[in-house]
């Protein structure tokens, strides 16, 4: 296992290159399990998630190969339909694989997915969108077991206790694509990485209405072709870039992203005492005075403020001056981070799914452990600022969702190296 060693203090000025969205990359590659044809997709990062959907096709006998930054879907059709507990267990966002298998090949076995440090996952609303659409669904010994003669169109509701559901809505919009007749998703999700989903599928010849909306329309049709497409840039690699200029009093350029993606991260970065300039596919970001200010933040599903930016806000508002509030609605345990941030001096209380932060002067570096992606981040993010040496234990979190992060990070000026534990 790696750590990451990091020496605070210093400013972080110069350039970033954004890389392409993990979670957009995710349900496109599974969404080329529709169709037998040759599938391109460029600016996938090479993450360690990815390499995951990488043996899943494998063992599905559907060829990936990466080069560089494209991924080649190879032609070829596939017999097997299962997505095994080895793999599945070391991700989650598995789970898209059902839709597509089941609108492909009539039936699925996918290993059910466990939950993680930032709650449960739940997979219901998963489950009663594809039955809506006429599959029989059973779970057997830890297993999906789903099956379908033909899926049928239908009016779905996919609302949730917390709201609209990402992967739901990727894998309702994907087994929609080739059922007979229309399928309207009510309360789908309408996150960027959705919507480039849906661009993809409309290359591919599917017909949907209503990207990027909470109410989507989906034509079914007989077949799908194999399509190009350029995965979007990363917003949550983009938000957690410009909290490491914040927090460190820097002053950074972040290249290739989508701005118009990231407006309420971009908003309450504003609201705390930042400057952020936004062009065609560029943020420059600095604080607009020598210290910040405190905020309330609340997650919401988009367009509100992303709860895989929450750990990362928290880190910065830690050493704002003032009371800051993070309200965490769409998963309320996602608090792991609290504990290791208050080891590095921060001073934080939770009340609930409320975290009362009190800006401290300064933090002080130690060992912490990481947990889950995103709350590694904070602990990146809080290491830059804190006195002293900060290690990181567990960055394998880290690894599944952010592409080369100290390399980037060193080459604005971070005291950052990777290490064997
Ligand atoms: C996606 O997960 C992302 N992962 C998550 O990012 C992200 O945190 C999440 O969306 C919310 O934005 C990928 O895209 C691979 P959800 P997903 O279904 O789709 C509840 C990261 O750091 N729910 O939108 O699994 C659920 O418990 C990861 O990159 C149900 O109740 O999340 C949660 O409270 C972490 N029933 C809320 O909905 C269901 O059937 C939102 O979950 C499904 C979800």
């Amino acid at each position: 296992m790696d750590k990451l060693v990091i020496n605070g203090g210093h400013v972080l000025k110069g350039e970033i290159d954004i890389s392409g969205a993990k979670n957009a990359a995710l349900p496109i590659i599974a969404a080329t399990l529709l169709t037998d044809e040759e599938c391109i997709i460029k600016n996938v990062p090479d993450l360690k998630d990815i390499s995951t959907m990488q043996k899943i096709f494998e063992y599905l006998g559907v060829k990936l190969r990466r080069e560089k930054d494209v991924l080649v879907r190879e032609s070829g059709s596939y017999n097997e339909t299962t997505a095994p507990y080895d793999i599945v267990s070391t991700m989650r966002a598995s789970i898209c694989v059902l839709g597509p298998l089941l609108a492909k090949k009539s039936k699925a076995n996918v290993s059910f997915p466990g939950g993680c440090v930032i709650g449960p996952r739940p997979i219901d609303l998963h489950l009663k969108g594809l039955r809506a659409l006429g599959a029989d669904i059973s779970v057997e010994e830890g297993y999906i077991i789903a099956n379908t003669k033909q899926l049928k169109g239908k009016d779905i509701y996919l609302g949730g206790h917390f709201g609209s559901s990402v992967l739901a809505t990727a894998n309702l919009i994907m087994a929609a694509t080739l059922a007979k007749g229309t399928t309207v998703i009510h309360n789908a999700a309408a996150e960027p990485e959705i919507q480039d989903l849906g661009n993809f599928l409309l290359k591919m010849g599917a017909q949907i209405q209503g990207i990027g909306a909470h109410t989507i329309t989906i034509q079914g049709v007989k077949k799908l072709h194999g399509a190009q497409h350029t995965i979007i840039p990363d917003r949550i690699e983009t938000g957690t870039y410009m909290a490491a200029a914040a927090i460190t009093n820097g002053d950074l350029l972040l290249r290739n992203t989508a701005p118009s993606d990231i407006m309420a991260i971009t908003d309450k970065f504003r609201e705390i005492g930042c400057l952020v300039d936004i062009d065609q596919n560029t943020i420059r970001i600095r604080r607009k005075n020598k210290m910040l200010k405190a905020g309330a933040v609340t997650t919401l599903t988009y367009p509100g403020f992303p709860t895989d930016m929450q750990a990362q806000i928290m880190s910065l508002l830690s050493i704002s001056p003032g009371i800051s509030v993070i309200t965490e609605k769409i998963y309320p345990e996602r608090f792991i981070h609290i504990s290791e941030l208050n080891r590095l001096g921060a001073n934080i209380i939770l009340e609930g799914c409320n975290a009362i932060v009190k800006g401290v002067k300064s933090l002080s570096g130690t060992d912490v452990m990481a947990s889950d992606l995103r709350a590694s981040a904070a602990l990146i993010l809080a290491g830059l600022v804190a006195r002293g040496k900060t290690t990181v234990h567990r960055v394998y979190h880290l690894d599944r969702g952010y592409e080369n992060l100290e390399k980037k990070l060193k080459a604005v000026g971070a005291d950052i190296k990777r290490e064997k534990e």
